[in-house]
């Protein structure tokens, strides 16, 4: 995938000259001001170019300071620690961007262990995330993983009993679970990233671009390993991840709520039941991302997002996809089968960055989201399938994700689908420039007795910043996913390959509600069919509002 270094290097000096300049642009200065002064003696300078003098001193004493001082006393007693990584052995986090940087406070303050036992290793790092990370006391290695040449960067630093933590795009989640079970080595991810370029690759169909068919590849592979290896536990961000428990948090709600006497389930089987027992029919991942900038303005050349730009535009190329539920009666005219796996999921197509459906969210109301393709649309709908005892699929909802993005990061890769995927010559991650907003994710389960239920978190910029630093709210949903699900394999370290249904719910949503902002639930009497059919005929299912056809923008 390409990588535009010298365009990213303009938008970091960019952001340098902005009135929340970066510390990227330091060592640029420091060097002018080096070669200034092995030219020039220091008593030949001019009074105004004795600025350039200081700026050399100041050089001086940079190179001799001591690490940035952490801004975070993790060591605080309120910081409850949940494990401890064991003497000797060792974190290792791949990949230091948005997610990598940002779950570094947590780890600290909420993982027992010395700088020492952690290392990062990427292939580039900024000076802010250089900064970032000395300010923990955390080694840093710069290797590029790639197809033919990953193993070695990581026998270098990971025995047996030590944990990978890959939070990196472009590197094979198969490869390196593969490594990671054969050196009993923990492992968990919060993607299940193809090597690069394979989200888009054009020589291959657009069925083996589907998260389908990378799901599909990680459950076959799986089999190869013992049940009981060291834990490799897979997808486990906020979507794909914790949503995935809030999924069950939603069900016991609603069954509470509607008279229906229930145990929490212990099984797949069980919670499968309890949601056809509650007739819930569909289930969205409704996202909808309102943080803003209105200091750093968006410009024409630029991508703009909360998170991963790399990742967004790669999942937003790839086929739209959803879990299929045996309600939906209007096969889709450019819906497709696979004709291998679980069957739990079809795709449409076309590119889910221009496919959009309707959705709710509790702050934010009715909106159009993108149906971009996520693994869990396949994993929870596959989680949650009754079968006969012939086989014959009894019961599944439709779940897909319904994305609305922050509005630069909408305005961006609608920009990229109009040049025919061709990227912006620069990009940047908001973090410390955002004023506003929040970032609302959670589950909208429908067809329910009351109809529509979502549940989820409602994280503010504001929130955010009162909880940690070196984070936006999108970001910090994520790192609670990876904190969750790195306590999750510490505390269980032999379940294997395992997916976010697949662990228990409710120790990830003690812990994650501490960083989820308001972590709740509401009832809405929304529907797809509210305000259709009025200004123009439209092709809709009034005898039941939870079709995919009702949902789906035409
Ligand atoms: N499940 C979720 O909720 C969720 C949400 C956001 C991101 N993610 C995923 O988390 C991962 C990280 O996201 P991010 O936003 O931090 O991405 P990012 O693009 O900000 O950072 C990626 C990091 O990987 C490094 N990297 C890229 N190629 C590499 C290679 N070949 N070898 C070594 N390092 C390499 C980059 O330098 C960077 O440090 C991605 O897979 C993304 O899809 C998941």
């Amino acid at each position: 995938m390409q990588r535009n270094t010298v365009a990213k290097v303009n938008s970091l000096l960019r952001q340098a000259t902005s009135r929340h300049a970066s510390t990227l642009a330091r060592p640029a200065v420091a060097a002018s001001a080096a070669r200034l002064s092995a030219a020039v003696p220091l008593s030949a300078i001019p009074a105004h170019r004795a600025i350039s003098a200081s700026a050399v001193r100041c050089s001086a004493a940079t190179a001799a300071k001591a690490a940035p001082k952490c801004p975070d006393n993790y060591k605080d007693p309120k910081y409850e620690k949940y494990v401890k990584v064991p003497e000797g052995k060792k974190i290792v986090i791949l990949g230091f961007g948005a997610i990598g940087s940002g779950v570094l406070p947590l780890l600290f303050r909420h993982i027992d262990m010395t700088p020492s036992q952690v290392l990062v290793i990427s292939d580039q790092y900024s000076q802010k995330q250089r900064d970032h990370a000395a300010s923990y006391g955390v080694q840093l290695e710069t290797a590029k993983l790639v197809r033919n040449d990953y193993k070695a960067a990581l026998e270098k630093h990971l025995q047996e009993g030590d944990f990978l933590v890959n939070l990196s795009v472009d590197v094979s989640s198969c490869a390196l679970i593969e490594f990671c079970q054969a050196k009993n080595v923990l492992y968990m991810d919060t993607c299940n990233e193809p090597w690069a370029g394979g989200y888009s690759d054009p020589n291959v169909s657009a069925a083996e671009r589907t998260n389908y068919a990378f799901r599909e590849e990680a459950l076959e592979f799986r089999k190869k390993f013992a049940k009981d290896g060291p834990t490799a536990l897979i997808t486990h961000g906020a979507n794909p991840g914790l949503v995935s428990h809030f999924v069950k948090q939603g069900l016991l709600d609603i069954a509470r709520d509607t008279g229906v006497k229930v145990a929490v389930p212990t099984t797949r089987e069980g919670w499968a039941k309890l949601a056809q027992q509650l007739d819930i029919k569909t289930i969205h991942i409704s996202e909808r991302d309102t943080q803003a900038s209105r200091s750093v303005i968006k410009h024409d050349q630029e991508f703009v997002n909360t998170w991963s730009i790399e990742g967004y535009v790669e999942e937003g190329k790839q086929p739209a996809e959803l879990g299929w539920g045996t309600h939906e009666k209007h096969w889709p005219h450019d819906g497709m089968n696979h004709d291998n796996g679980c069957k739990a999921a079809i795709y449409l197509n076309r590119p889910g960055a221009i496919t959009n459906v309707r959705t709710w969210t509790p702050f934010s109301g009715s909106f159009h989201g993108m149906l971009i393709t996520h693994t869990e649309a396949i994993s929870i709908a596959d989680y949650f399938t009754l079968q006969g005892k012939d086989g014959k699929v009894e019961y599944r909802p439709t779940v897909h994700f319904a994305y609305h993005a922050c509005d630069n990061a909408w305005m961006s890769l609608h920009q990229v689908a109009g040049r025919e995927w061709i990227r912006h010559p620069e990009e940047r991650v908001m973090v410390d420039e955002i004023d506003d907003g929040r970032d609302e994710l959670g589950v909208l389960l429908m067809g329910h007795k009351k109809g529509a239920y979502w549940y989820g978190s409602d994280l503010t910029i504001q929130k955010t910043r009162e909880l940690v630093h070196y984070n936006n709210a999108t970001s910090l949903q994520v790192c609670t996913g990876v904190l969750t699900g790195i306590v999750y394999a510490y505390e269980n370290p032999r379940k294997g390959v395992v997916e976010p249904e697949e662990i228990e719910h409710q120790r990830i949503m003690q812990i994650g509600a501490n960083y989820l902002g308001k972590l709740h639930g509401q009832y809405t009497d929304w529907t797809p069919l509210v305000r259709r059919n009025i200004l123009f005929p439209e092709k809709i299912d009034e005898s039941d509002p939870w079709q995919f056809q009702n949902f789906r923008v035409q």
